[in-house]
């Protein structure tokens, strides 16, 4: 049955509702009041929780139930196919462990739903492109913090007043315990997604250019990370479409953690073809040994430097999250809000080459996100601020 957007209130399914996100999507959805949530896990008793506390955050007693639960297990086609039906937008919150996403695709664009997707990257919105879709189909991949916030906060940097030449710098730490679907994303991504060590210059991505800073001091983050470069090809295709002159991007690691010397063996293990569910076990697992009695960091510094009425001139914005998890999920809920507003056209998108980066600076009054600042000065030039100070 397909959904009538326009008569209905509005549906969401979320698939993995008991993982990190697809729980902190349906408090954001239900938050932002977009509609009736249909939560879907394998064991709906694990749901309980969730759904009681959706129910006391919804309304006062009596008003209708804005939550439905649902047993779905996508490696089921019937009761993915079941799952999706009636709903206007389908959240795929399962991550890269089990059926191919492409199936839950199929099976929400069947519904006559949109598809929207927290992981996966531009080779996850060219697969679903190549497969057969409905015409009007609508599919929102990569939706998240990185993907999808790296991209869109350089896009609204460039919008504030900057002349070229143009050259993006990016800082991202995500300090937190790895569940399974992102250890595995993770690793999927290393090496696939982009190049380790690569620089964009003039047009082009120059391997091997940068070199890993260890024990390194920056401005607003604490202690002294392992600032590991990084040109994912989300940050290549803001560079082609922003028409930036150089970009120097950077993952920080715990320099004396557990996290950053598993990533690179076990990275090459599941590029050997070693099966991903043990190897993302290792992962996080070692995530959550770096993380005991340690409090969780996500947090991006982006620099956007040109010119301005002749002189050198900057743009840097600095985010600081509760967790990755819920503010991937704001930014997830972001893209289906737009979806049901019907702004987004058919097609497969990544988020950052889609959604409006007007919707960047709203972000910060929302779940998830503790602090959001905009500065004029160059990133080096704030060395001395204590953390905190901001
Ligand atoms: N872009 C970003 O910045 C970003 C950041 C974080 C996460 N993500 C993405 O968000 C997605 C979810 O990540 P997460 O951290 O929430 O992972 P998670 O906590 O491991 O959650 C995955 C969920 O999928 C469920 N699941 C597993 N197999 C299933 C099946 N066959 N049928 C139905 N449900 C199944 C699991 O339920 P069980 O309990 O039954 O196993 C679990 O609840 C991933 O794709 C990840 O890459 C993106």
């Amino acid at each position: 049955m397909r959904p009538d957007m326009t008569r209905q209130t509005p549906r969401v399914g979320i698939a993995g509702a008991v993982g990190a996100v697809g729980a902190a999507v349906a408090r954001a959805v239900v938050d932002a009041g977009l509609g009736t949530v249909r939560l879907g896990a394998r064991r709906p008793d694990r749901l309980r929780p969730l759904h009681a506390a959706l129910q006391r955050h919804a309304g006062p007693a009596g008003s209708a139930d804005p939550v439905e639960v649902a047993e779905l297990d996508v490696d089921r086609p019937g009761e993915l196919d079941r799952f999706c039906a009636g709903c206007h937008v389908v959240v795929n919150c399962v991550g890269p462990l089990v059926a191919p996403r492409t199936a839950v695709a199929a099976a929400t664009w069947r519904a006559g739903a949109g598809y929207v997707d927290p992981g996966g990257d531009e080779a996850l919105a060219r697969a679903l492109r190549g497969q057969r879709r409905p015409e009007h189909s609508t599919g929102l991949v990569a939706v998240g913090v990185t993907p999808g916030l790296t991209g869109l906060i350089p896009r609204w940097l460039a919008g504030l007043g900057l002349e070229p030449p143009l050259t993006l710098t990016g800082y991202v730490c995500t300090q937190e315990p790895m569940t399974p679907a992102s250890a595995a994303e993770f690793l999927l991504g290393v090496g696939t997604d982009g190049e380790s060590g690569a620089a964009w210059r003039a047009g082009v991505r120059v391997l091997g250019d940068l070199k890993p800073i260890p024990r390194t001091e920056l401005p607003f983050f604490p202690g002294t990370p392992t600032a590991y470069p990084y040109l994912s090809a989300e940050t290549e295709q803001t560079a082609r479409a922003l028409g930036l002159d150089e970009v120097r991007w950077y993952h920080l690691f715990e320099s004396d953690g557990q996290v950053l010397p598993a990533l690179g063996r076990l990275a090459e293990q599941a590029h050997r073809g070693e099966p991903l569910a043990g190897l993302a076990a290792q992962l996080a697992n070692a995530s959550r040994i770096e993380m005991l009695g340690r409090q969780p960091l996500q947090q991006l510094a982006i620099q956007l430097a040109g010119r301005s009425g002749g002189a050198p001139a900057h743009r840097v914005a600095v985010l600081r999250a509760t967790s990755t998890y819920d503010l991937t999920a704001t930014v997830t809920a972001t893209a289906v809000e737009a979806l049901l507003a019907g702004t987004v056209p058919p097609g497969v998108h990544t988020a950052a080459e889609i959604l409006d980066p007007a919707l960047v600076p709203g972000l910060a009054a929302r779940p998830g996100v503790a602090g959001w600042h905009v500065l004029e000065d160059a990133l080096p030039s704030y060395a001395s601020i204590e953390q905190g100070a901001l």
